[in-house]
């Protein structure tokens, strides 16, 4: 999936040229954006939209040299995943940008929650299709991180385009991977349901314990296995051995330091004061881990 992604921009981008990215983002796409010579453009997602962009937020960011906007729903970091109408108040500011194109990255399609609908915006607007490339892949769904296969459809142009840029470089994943990838498509996908009754149980133990802490907001998402609490209510107060919990970064790092617990600091995703934690481990790992962060919490005066 990073591949396809970073194909796309390396065969598209000029200098100068600008690529609107939601913040919190996945950490890859400003450094992918800046490698293929172009500017980030970051537009605020924030917690009180349930880290979804505005369609306001979005108009503001788009300048006369954007030239990608990168869309992912589910998300990482956070886990939002926009409805057809949300998505829809996008792609209604896209309209009115025919020079934009769209880069939109559908990774954790197969894993929403609860009655969310994964959309799509070449689904949503279909006027968009001839300038939206959409991206997915195997690692996720399929629990084939490392496979290192992702996928894309777009303008046969830029296809074309992405393929030189990827013969030129790693010329393509290896056999092997691809015919596991064939094997997971068409194979039974049964199991997807499975594991998504579990994400969805381990999504809520974490959500809630989470929001049992006084100083911690977590929004429920509605897919990926991502939560992206604020500590905003934290900052400022001091650990019993001393430290003062300036930003997420000093939280993150006294968290592990006094309990063990690893998560990674917002700044890193452009968004703070947060942390993320990944519920892709076991019920009582996440239980253990939470408990800590809990008494972690409490302990903070
Ligand atoms: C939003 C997002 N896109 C893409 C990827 C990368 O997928 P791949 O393993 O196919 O490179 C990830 C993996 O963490 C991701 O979270």
């Amino acid at each position: 999936g990073k591949q396809i992604l970073y194909n796309a921009l390396m065969a598209t981008m000029n200098p100068g040229e600008e690529v609107v990215i939601p913040a919190p983002y996945w950490v890859s796409y400003p450094d992918m954006v800046l490698l293929a010579g172009g500017t980030p453009v970051i537009a605020p997602a924030t917690l009180e939209n349930d880290f979804k962009l505005t369609p306001e937020a979005l108009e503001e960011a788009i300048t006369p040299n954007t030239k990608w906007f990168i869309f992912n729903s589910p998300s990482n970091p956070t886990g939002a995943g926009y409805s057809w109408d949300e998505l829809k108040a996008l792609t209604d500011v896209l309209m009115r940008h025919p020079h934009v194109w769209v880069m939109t990255d559908d990774m954790y399609e197969h894993l929403a929650y609860d009655d969310f609908k994964f959309c799509t915006p070449a689904q949503v607007e279909p006027a968009l299709y001839d300038r939206t490339l959409t991206v997915n892949g195997v690692s996720k769904a399929y629990a084939m991180t490392g496979w290192r296969i992702g996928y894309a459809a777009g303008p046969e142009k830029l296809i074309g385009a992405m393929r030189k840029v990827q013969s030129q470089s790693t010329s393509n994943p290896c056999t092997v991977s691809q015919w596991a990838a064939v094997e997971a498509l068409n194979g039974t996908q049964d199991y997807i349901a499975e594991n998504n009754k579990m994400f969805t149980r381990r999504r809520n133990l974490v959500v809630d314990m989470l929001n049992e802490i006084d100083g911690v907001i977590c929004p429920k998402p509605e897919g990926a296995f991502y939560v992206y609490p604020s500590i905003a209510g934290l900052i400022g107060k001091t650990t019993p051995s001393g430290i003062t919990i300036t930003d997420d970064e000093v939280f993150a790092t006294a968290l592990l330091e006094d309990t063990g617990v690893a998560v990674v600091f917002g700044a890193a995703f452009g968004l703070s004061p947060n942390f993320r934690i990944s519920y892709a481990t076991s019920d009582e790992a996440l239980k253990e881990a939470c408990t800590r962060l809990q008494k972690f919490c409490a302990a903070l005066s």
